[in-house]
């Protein structure tokens, strides 16, 4: 197992591109399986998350060619299983977004129930009930998901509970081709969504209303092939954000759209970065005589603050010179940041869905442990400016969702490095052996 070791006290500058969207190109792979032929994805980052969904995608039949290491050319001309791996969607939740495009594509599918995982239950059950809907019948049977469609798919208003990014997504892909007109209320409004139904349309689609609160599909015989450049990772972006707030910078992050980011720009400006915009780049410093603002966050679907930013944002309010509030109303148990972050000098107390975070003068450099994708991230920008050195582990986290993680920082000056891990050798040690 790999570990990453940071010594910190560097100053970090220069310039650094992110990639396509981890929580876009995902869903869009899925999108392939309702198109025969080969799609070409651009812009897909070389993450391990995307490695999953492939071999997903593979076990269904398509063929994918890696044609440089952003470039899938997808062929799902021969798919010919409607039937996922239960380990691999175990593995990885996001494969739960082959459910609507294999339920378009054969009228039935059978999927795993997804796990819960380290930031909460992450339930489905607006998917299920959105689909059903549509015309879906569900039977859940030794932890999968039997989906078939007796009397085809049909058009249905639904109204989501929640502005569910995944389930917008699965309805969506289950409406596309259903006979007559679907309505989203309540529709998840990110970024990906207008990605995902962009390349949709592309395809043949008919979906008005991406990006609203209210979507309109309105079903087509069927969809073709395209080729589709994945929007730029906003979260990755605002993470180089967040690395720039707490070094100082300043740093440019290239090739995302600072819209795609605005309430989180215009917090941090109010924390005390300096951020100047581009078209496709953002670029940012912050004087170190300029000491950084508390304030508070509330996580909330877009265009809410991002909770995929709340652990990033976390290190940098637990520098501020003052006590900022934190609550996070999306999932239910993503605060365990707080803790390892406490391990390097932090003053964290976390009440339910609240974290009340008081600044302290600085970090101390300790191991720690990633909790899951965005905290690890957040814990490896904690170490880049600790006192001393800090080792994280968990890194499997971390490359879930950030290509070249160590590379990039390093290229901005980091002092930064992926080493195996030196377990303590307790031979002999125990007195119980
Ligand atoms: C997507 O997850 C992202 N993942 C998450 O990013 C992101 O944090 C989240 O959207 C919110 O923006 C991908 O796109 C692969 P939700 P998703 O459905 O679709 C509950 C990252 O770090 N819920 O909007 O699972 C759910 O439990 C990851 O990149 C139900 O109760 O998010 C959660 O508490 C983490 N029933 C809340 O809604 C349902 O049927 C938001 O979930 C669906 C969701």
């Amino acid at each position: 197992m790999d570990i990453i070791q940071v010594e910190g006290g560097f100053p970090l500058t220069g310039e650094v591109t992110v990639e396509g969207a981890k929580n876009s190109a995902l869903k869009l792979m899925a999108a392939t399986l309702m198109a025969p032929g080969v799609t070409t994805l651009t812009n897909v980052p070389n993450i391990s998350d995307v490695h999953t969904m492939g071999t997903v995608l593979q076990c269904l039949g398509a063929v994918i060619e890696v044609a440089d290491e952003h470039t899938l050319k997808i062929d799902t001309s021969c798919i010919d299983s409607w039937v996922t791996p239960y380990e691999l969607v175990a593995k990885m939740r996001a494969s739960t977004a082959v459910l609507g495009p294999l339920i378009t594509r054969f009228g039935k599918a059978v999927v795993a129930m997804p796990g819960g995982c380290n930031i909460g239950a992450r339930k489905i059950d607006m998917h299920l009930q959105g689909l059903a809907a549509l015309g879906v019948q569900f039977e859940i049977d030794h932890g999968n998901i039997h989906a078939s469609t007796p009397e085809g798919l049909h058009g249905a208003q639904v109204e989501l509970e929640f502005a569910s990014v995944g389930a917008t997504e699965n309805l969506l892909m289950g409406a596309v081709c259903a006979k007559g007109t679907t309505t989203i209320d309540n529709a998840a409004r990110e970024p990906e969504i207008i990605d995902l139904a962009n390349m949709l349309n592309d395809a043949g689609a008919n979906i008005q209303g991406a990006g609203t609160p209210s979507i309109t599909i309105n079903g087509v015989d069927s969809l073709h092939a395209v080729k589709h450049k994945v929007v730029g990772d906003r979260i990755e972006a605002g993470t180089f954000v967040a690395i720039a707030g707490i070094t100082g910078g300043p740093i440019t992050v290239k090739d995302f759209d600072p819209e795609h980011l605005a309430l989180v720009l215009r917090k941090y400006e109010g924390m005390g970065l300096s951020i100047v915009r581009g078209e496709n780049e953002v670029t940012v410093s912050r004087p170190t005589t300029q000491p950084i603002q508390p304030t508070d966050i509330q996580t909330l679907p877009f265009p809410g603050f991002p909770t995929d930013m709340q652990a990033q944002t976390m290190t940098l309010l637990a520098l501020a010179n003052g006590d900022s509030f934190i609550t996070e109303n999306v999932f239910e148990n993503r605060f365990m940041l707080a803790a390892e972050l406490n391990r390097m000098g932090a003053d964290i107390r976390i009440e339910g869905h609240h974290a009340i975070v008081h600044g302290v003068k600085g970090f101390s450099g300790a191991p720690v442990t990633s909790p899951d994708l965005r905290g690890g991230a957040a814990l490896v920008m904690a170490g880049l400016v600790a006192d001393g050195y800090t080792k994280i582990d968990g890194v499997h986290h971390i490359d879930r969702g950030y290509e070249h993680f160590v590379e990039k920082l390093a290229s901005l000056g980091a002092h930064i490095q992926r080493v195996k891990a030196q377990p303590l050798n307790l031979d002999g040690l125990s007195p119980f052996a």
